[in-house]
């Protein structure tokens, strides 16, 4: 049990953390998607306790984090199309699956063939990066299964007492992970939808595929492209369904089942977009953001998460949104967050 310590981001406490990382303690920092828990990459014992840390199969690998292109040549092969899109797109919320060099101890990626590389756009996690001179590991900074963390403070109540330090750099932007593109295929596949969305990858490459197992369950004996996607994930504490279908047929079915759960002495929780808060007057609501910007529902979500859980919500019912553009990324958590449990309003 360490003493962590909630550390403003001035270049004193910057270099601190980043003397942490390089002697193989785990460090919290903040990036434009989600917190990360950082350590050095190349060492195999600090990596480890990263696992420890969140209590995390060791068969999801982790995504390796570096300031620019060039440091991420001695760690990966770069060719010509994975150099356009990392040109085009980084630093930014994109990770890109690469063939990996010797250099990656197999622990970080789980013996696979390939490493998950980020440049990340946040000065913050920039700044560490660079002082700290390694590649830093790091998986979102929460408890294996958790929402992950958009706040210092989420990483805190996670993990306070396993890392070293976090650097508290406020809200993060994005609010959801970055977008996972496996550039080792023929054709580059999204793994997990994020900010950079399909359309926008297709500014710089012929083709984009994005993996079916986005928006539902795997199938049983189907492998996953990306190990993450096997776990159960985002979920609160709280039962969450969705309901979908048009907005007056899903407010109606929201206010009867609320009130069912209610009578059974559930505390109940409805997400509602703020197009339509008025629909669910009298109920306990949160509004998770515009339907017409998904960016903002992006930007609030996991928030929105463990807040229900810190007021003990037993059942929560969702609007959802169209999964298109961020919408995707969106859909993908929230169907998880959900465990695919989707009642569909229209149908009665
Ligand atoms: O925005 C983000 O990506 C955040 C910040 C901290 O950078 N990180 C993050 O890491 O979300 P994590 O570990 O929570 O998610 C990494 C995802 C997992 O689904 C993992 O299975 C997948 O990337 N992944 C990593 N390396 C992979 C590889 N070599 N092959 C397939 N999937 C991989
Ligand atoms: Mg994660």
């Amino acid at each position: 049990m360490t003493e962590t310590l909630l550390l403003t981001p001035t270049e004193e406490n910057l270099a601190l953390a980043a003397r942490a990382l390089r002697e193989g303690q785990l460090v919290g920092m903040p990036t434009e998607t989600v917190y990360g828990l950082g350590a050095n990459a190349l060492d195999e014992d600090a990596v480890r306790a990263i696992f420890a840390a969140k209590g995390r199969p060791a068969d999801n690998p982790l995504i390796v984090h570096v300031p620019d292109i060039a440091s991420a040549e001695p760690l990966c092969c770069i060719d010509e199309r994975s150099r356009r899109v990392m040109t085009h797109f980084c630093p930014g919320p994109l990770t890109v699956l690469l063939p990996k060099k010797p250099i990656i101890p197999q622990v970080v990626n789980a013996g696979l063939p390939s490493v998950a590389i980020r440049i990340p756009a946040h000065p913050i996690a920039r700044r560490l990066l660079e002082l700290s001179g390694v590649p830093v590991a790091a998986p979102s900074a929460n408890t294996s299964g958790k929402p992950s963390p958009t706040t210092a403070r989420h990483v805190y109540d996670d993990l306070a007492g396993k890392l070293t330090c976090i650097i508290d750099g406020g809200e993060c932007q994005v609010g959801l992970e970055s977008t996972v593109l496996d550039l080792t295929r023929e054709v580059p596949t999204v793994l997990r939808p994020g900010g950079i969305t399909p359309d926008m990858l297709l500014e710089v490459l012929d083709e984009v595929a994005v993996a079916d197992s986005v928006l539902r369950p795997l199938q049983k004996g189907e492998k996953a492209l990306s190990p993450g996607m096997l776990y159960k994930h985002y979920a609160p504490k709280g039962m969450l369904s969705l309901v979908s279908g048009s907005a007056e047929a899903v407010a109606g079915k929201i206010r009867r089942l609320y009130g069912e759960a209610a009578q059974l002495g559930k505390t109940v929780q409805v997400l509602a977009f703020q197009e339509h808060l008025n629909a669910y007057k009298g109920l306990n609501t949160k509004c998770i953001g515009s339907l017409a910007a998904p960016e903002t529902v992006a930007h609030s979500l996991f928030a929105t998460l463990r807040q229900a859980d810190a007021e003990g919500i037993d059942v929560l019912y969702s609007e959802v949104l169209p999964a298109e553009g961020v919408g995707l990324a969106v859909m993908n958590r929230l169907s998880r967050a959900a465990g695919f449990r989707t009642i569909e309003a229209d149908e009665e």
